[in-house]
């Protein structure tokens, strides 16, 4: 038996005044995309803006309905978005932001454990890292290299050649 460790680096700022200009300025348009979620039931708004190699720009925001199941968050809506858009183009960049009616923003969030599936999924089947940068209205922004390394020992398309 041996013992194994998975770890991983990320970048903590201390507010996006420390990040380099356009990262700055997609988490800012992240934070806005906020205003397109349709979060009646939650009242927890989420919204995502992708950079493409391209340089195209995709957003995404939660989609929730009245049948809870039925709803979508905003990383998924942002990730059918681009490859029904732009198919095959890789994402450089996706920026995360939220805000909520009963909480303040003030920390970063990160993807739910069925996002973290569809982001592993999307970087194999385009072969190319989604560099995340995740943070609330204000406060601390993590910049984390890969989606993947968020789901380590990920369950993936290999499995089922
Ligand atoms: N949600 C997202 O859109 N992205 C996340 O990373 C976490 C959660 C949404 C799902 C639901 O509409 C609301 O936030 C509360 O869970």
């Amino acid at each position: 038996m041996k013992e194994a460790i998975f770890e991983f680096k990320y970048k903590v700022y201390n507010s996006i005044d420390e990040l380099p200009q356009e990262q700055q300025w997609l988490l800012q348009e992240a934070r806005d995309v906020t205003g397109q979620a349709y979060a009646p039931y939650s009242n927890f708004q989420v919204g995502a803006v992708a950079k493409l190699v391209n340089g195209e720009l995709v957003a995404g925001s939660n989609q929730e309905n009245a049948s809870f199941p039925v709803g979508l968050c905003a990383e998924r809506v942002l990730l059918a978005a681009a490859s029904s858009v732009f198919p095959k183009i890789p994402i450089e960049t996706m920026a995360i932001s939220y805000k909520s009616d009963s909480q303040k923003s003030d920390h970063p969030i990160s993807p739910c454990g069925i996002c973290r599936q569809s982001l592993q999924e999307f970087e194999s089947r385009v072969g190319h890292q989604v560099q995340l940068i995740l943070g609330g209205m204000e406060g601390p922004v993590y910049v984390i290299d890969s989606a993947s390394r968020l789901l380590p020992l990920a369950f993936t398309s290999e499995e089922l050649k």
